[in-house]
């Protein structure tokens, strides 16, 4: 089949079966999606789910409704509504890329690939995202469902990440000058509903005849991937104070860093269990929890107290506790002591 057949064919596939989703145009529409909305969604796809990431893209928007608003917003706030999501360096850069565009921009976004990719945390797979959808430039869109689907298509047995050039090269080839946002999103549906990472939906894809891996039966397999090295443990304490007042010992943490710019709780740094406690007092250990970041695994001793009012604590400060605002790992900790030794 040549290219233009092949794209064409997906396109007819994604008129019937796209997703619908907070962020997108109906297929076809010639109205463009707002960029904002179209950065602002696939920054928060990005190492996270469609599903995780519908109510937090509807509570930035209602809130936010521009990128001149957002921009507009304090730090702490947009901290505390990403809580939960993770990867916290994509939420200080979204706040950077906001005051860029309009500082530099004139509130509005770059329309290229070249544009978009000079703002903060904004890489080449976003660029192309936002050029493609936003501005319909047939900007060459790579994610994981795309390579999965292209190393697919046309049988790449090289394992990932030594694909990626193979990979482009393919995806390069079927991008279409007509449509190109819609065909961007048409590979990540067809990857996300049928062609799946482990049992595709071969019977229902509208590239099954085309696919030489399917013609081989080996499309389960693909793409091969370099085995990873194994994740190391690290570990920490950290201590959950509450004074008799009701509020919690709280710091924010540094702007750098794992977690950075989010409410935590004192601790140690990850190397090491015990260091030095925040102030004297009845420290319990009420259990361990754990988390998995990108390059490790933490286990977290939590340690708890009921403090009394006149205490001096050497770092953080005694806050009302808000846990939708905490990170998912300090929330746990949180559960922890909720669980452990409930206020009276
Ligand atoms: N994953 C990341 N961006 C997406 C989009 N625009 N449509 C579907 N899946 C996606």
């Amino acid at each position: 089949m040549r290219d233009e057949d092949l794209s064409r064919t997906l396109l007819e596939w994604y008129d019937r079966h796209a997703r619908t989703l907070p962020w997108r145009a109906p297929p076809g529409s010639d109205t463009r999606t707002d960029p904002y909305r179209v950065w602002l969604s696939e920054i928060m796809l990005q190492q996270t789910t469609v599903a995780a990431v519908r109510a937090y893209f509807q509570r930035f928007t209602e809130r936010w409704p521009t990128v001149a608003d957002l921009a507009a917003a304090a730090d702490a706030d947009v901290m505390a509504e990403w809580a939960g999501l993770g990867y916290y360096a994509r939420a200080r850069n979204l706040l950077a890329c906001a005051r860029a565009v309009v500082a530099d921009h004139g509130g509005e976004f770059p329309p290229t690939e070249a544009g978009l990719r000079s703002l903060p945390g904004i890489g080449p797979y976003t660029a192309a995202a936002i050029a493609a959808i936003a501005f319909d430039e047939p900007a060459v869109v790579v994610d994981g469902n795309v390579e999965r689907v292209m190393a697919r298509l046309r049988h790449i047995e090289t394992p990932l990440p030594a694909a990626k050039p193979e990979i482009g090269q393919a995806a390069a080839e079927l991008t279409p000058a007509h449509r190109p946002g819609d065909y961007a999103q048409a590979v990540m549906d067809l990857g996300a509903t049928v062609c799946t990472p482990r049992k595709p939906a071969c019977g229902i894809c509208p590239w099954l005849d085309p696919c030489a891996a399917r013609a081989m039966g080996d499309q389960a397999e693909l793409p091969q991937k370099t085995a990873k090295a194994a994740k190391p443990t690290r570990v920490g304490t950290v201590w959950l104070a509450r004074r008799a007042d009701g509020l919690w010992l709280l710091e924010d943490r540094p702007a750098k860093g794992l977690l950075g710019g989010m409410w935590g709780w004192p601790g140690s740094d990850w190397d090491r269990a015990g260091g030095e406690v925040p102030l004297q007092a009845p420290w319990k250990n009420i259990g361990t929890v754990r988390h998995t970041f990108t390059h490790f695994h933490l286990e977290l001793s939590v340690m708890h107290a009921d403090v009394g009012l006149g205490v001096n604590p050497e770092r953080g400060s005694f806050r009302p506790l808000v846990a939708e605002n905490l990170p998912t790992l300090m929330r746990k900790a949180y559960g922890l002591a909720e669980q452990k030794d409930p206020a009276g």
